[in-house]
């Protein structure tokens, strides 16, 4: 997974490329390269490392030309390394390609031409796409292009520069996203919004299969088969400001504190103006047709499957339909049972991760009807689904999920409750009750976040423990999950989260003096059993940092430290116990002087297998 920019037009181009880049580091950030035409030559610059080492090194002798493209990688084929980075070249140099995705024949292709006498500089996968328009050229660029794509295999967003033909850009996707930014007397192309967005808000969002040559006045678009293509520009209606930081020291920060009004921007038009029930426009299917499933699989990765989890829980509760939930990467290998009464729901931030953009295309092979909870209009997963339910979360550019997390919670409850609207499974008065309850959801996040200070206490205390555990049950066992994952992936702790009912069956053993423990005891109707397993923690001299509803005066009595939030139905709560554990997470990572947006080995979409 990487990112990728391009420009034509009147300004030196390094300055959109490097800009753009910065934007899109979220996507990798392992090394960086950029090339621009330089009126003879198409002058290539890499490094491994942030985007800043490639600055540092060109910074004395900046590359000038007005016609160029960029990168930011994060591995796949070939370690990160100087010459790994893309841009990559032919053995002229005159064919220039950046490349996101992965080319599944590459292998075969390099033999056969190293067989034909090409050299290849790197490991990568990429290179030979280069090599290959060379091998093909005959004297049209885009021709020669749509050549390449015909012999490749895989997934892609390509952007190509000709030496030859040095006054345009072709670009090109297969499963992996690509946007053009329209300018005046200049054009942008990026992976996603936020690296063109200072430029223009005007786009067009490429599907799979098209094909665009984008010169510094013109846009052509074409699919498949060379036939034009007739898009609608797509104005990005969020502002520069929502894709920075505005002024918290870190994305992740500066997301968790923008929850409130992403849950509220999540349900605002999906309630009805008397407050009774849920409307949900835009699902397109009747009620005949969703009374007719049988059953209901969730698939995700990661946080996104930690949201699902929670789903299960509210729709079997609320809808009383058996649902399944797993892991998108072993959902997709392991032959399931589905059908035509099957409703596959995949939730995913990106809307690109490919473990899940390949289960819900197997889910549809085998007859599913698939909807999805994405975050991203045009995503390749949206456009994928028979039907897309967006969370409003606005860009979540951190590497670690947490306003995603929520959005996903709200949609999950929101879907619940529209199904046993329609099933009427649940009284319309306990439906009216718990939409007064949600309306509150927003304030009361608020209300988490306004009062940090324990929690950056307990952080400085217990940031360097080796290892935490996180315990609960039922819907706190689920949002212990993601506290856990919080934890690990951005301030490198191991944490653990167990079903609290589950410690004495192994767990308990690795339960010793001065181990940090958080127990969620948010649930009412399982609060006696999470009791007396905290207690048995407690037992073996563990640090117990529980996690209650307001009005709970028994935790503390049994906890070493509390941290309360806002009491509300319990179906609730795990949208209002995840905040504390955000923070936690952040804190702590903080503490450990680790670099929260951008933890190692990660990014933020995965869009290889
Ligand atoms: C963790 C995190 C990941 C993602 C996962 C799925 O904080 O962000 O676990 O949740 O990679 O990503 P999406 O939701 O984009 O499919």
């Amino acid at each position: 997974m990487c990112g990728i920019v391009g420009y034509v037009g009147d300004k030196q181009a390094v300055d959109f490329l490097l800009e753009g880049l910065s934007k899109l580091e979220y996507r990798g950030y392992d090394s960086a390269g950029i090339a621009v035409y330089d009126g003879a030559k198409i002058r290539v610059e890499k490094s491994v490392g942030r985007l800043a080492a490639l600055r540092d090194k060109i910074k004395d002798d900046v590359p000038q030309g007005t016609i160029g493209i960029g990168h930011t990688r994060w591995a796949t084929h070939g370690r990160p390394s100087d010459v790994n980075a893309h841009p990559h070249t032919d053995c002229t140099g005159d064919f220039v390609v950046v490349h996101n995705g992965i080319i599944e024949n590459y292998l075969t292709l390099k033999e056969d031409l190293i067989e034909k006498g090409h050299s290849f500089k790197s490991e990568t996968d990429t290179e030979i796409v280069a090599h290959l328009l060379e091998e093909v050229w005959n004297g049209d660029f885009e021709a020669s292009v749509r050549e390449v794509l015909r012999r490749i295999e895989g997934s892609y967003s390509l952007v190509f520069m000709c030496k030859r033909e040095p006054d345009k850009l072709i670009c090109t996707k297969q499963d992996n996203p690509l946007v053009i930014g329209i300018g005046e007397g200049e054009n942008f192309i990026a992976s996603d919004i936020p690296a063109i967005i200072k430029r223009t808000r005007r786009t067009y969002i490429l599907n799979d299969g098209e094909l665009a040559v984008v010169t510094k006045d013109a846009i052509r678009i074409t699919n498949r088969k060379g036939e034009p293509v007739t898009k609608k520009v797509f104005e990005v209606n969020w502002n520069a400001e929502a894709a920075e930081k505005g002024g918290y020291e870190h994305f992740m920060l500066k997301e968790i504190n923008e929850q409130p009004k992403a849950v509220r921007d999540t349900m605002s038009q999906r309630i009805a103006k008397d407050g009774k029930c849920i409307t949900m426009d835009e699902l397109k299917w009747d009620a005949d047709y969703l009374n007719s499933f049988n059953q209901i699989y969730i698939v995700a990765c990661g946080t996104a499957y930690h949201a699902g989890l929670v789903g299960k829980y509210y729709i079997e509760r609320l809808v009383r339909v058996p649902v399944q939930v797993d892991v998108a990467s072993e959902f997709r290998y392991r032959d399931p049972i589905i059908d035509e009464h099957t409703l596959f729901i995949v939730v995913s931030q990106s809307g690109e991760t490919s473990d899940t953009l390949a289960a819900l295309k197997e889910s549809k092979r085998r007859g599913a009807k698939t909807l999805a909870l994405t975050n991203v209009v045009g995503s390749s997963i949206a456009r994928e689904a028979d039907q897309v339910i967006y969370t409003w979360a606005g860009p979540e550019i951190a590497v670690a999920s947490t306003k995603a997390y929520t959005t996903q919670l709200i949609l999950f409850f929101m879907l619940a409750l529209y199904m046993a609207q329609i099933k009427k499974t649940v009284t319309p008065e306990r439906i009216a009750e718990l939409i007064a309850a949600l309306k509150q959801v927003p304030a009361q996040i608020s209300e988490t976040l306004s009062d940090t200070e324990p929690i950056k206490t307990f952080a400085k205390q217990y940031g360097f423990n080796d290892d935490v555990f996180y315990i609960g049950r039922g819907l706190d066992y689920d949002v212990a999950l993601e506290g856990a994952l919080k934890l690990k992936e951005i301030s490198y702790i191991h944490a653990e989260a167990y079903a609290a009912g589950e410690l004495k069956h192994g767990t308990l053993a690795l339960i010793v003096e001065g181990v940090p423990v958080i127990a969620l005891a948010t649930q009412k109707s399982v609060y006696e059993k999470t009791l007396s397993n905290i207690k048995e923690v407690k037992a073996r001299d563990a640090v117990v940092i529980g996690i209650a509803a307001e009005g709970d005066e028994e935790l503390q009595k049994y906890v070493d430290h509390v941290m309360k939030v806002p009491e509300t139905d319990e179906l609730l709560l795990p949208i209002l116990a995840v905040v504390p554990l955000q923070l936690l997470a952040y804190y702590a990572a903080i503490t450990r002087g680790c670099d929260v947006d951008k933890p190692r080995n990660l990014a933020k979409s995965v869009t290889v297998e």
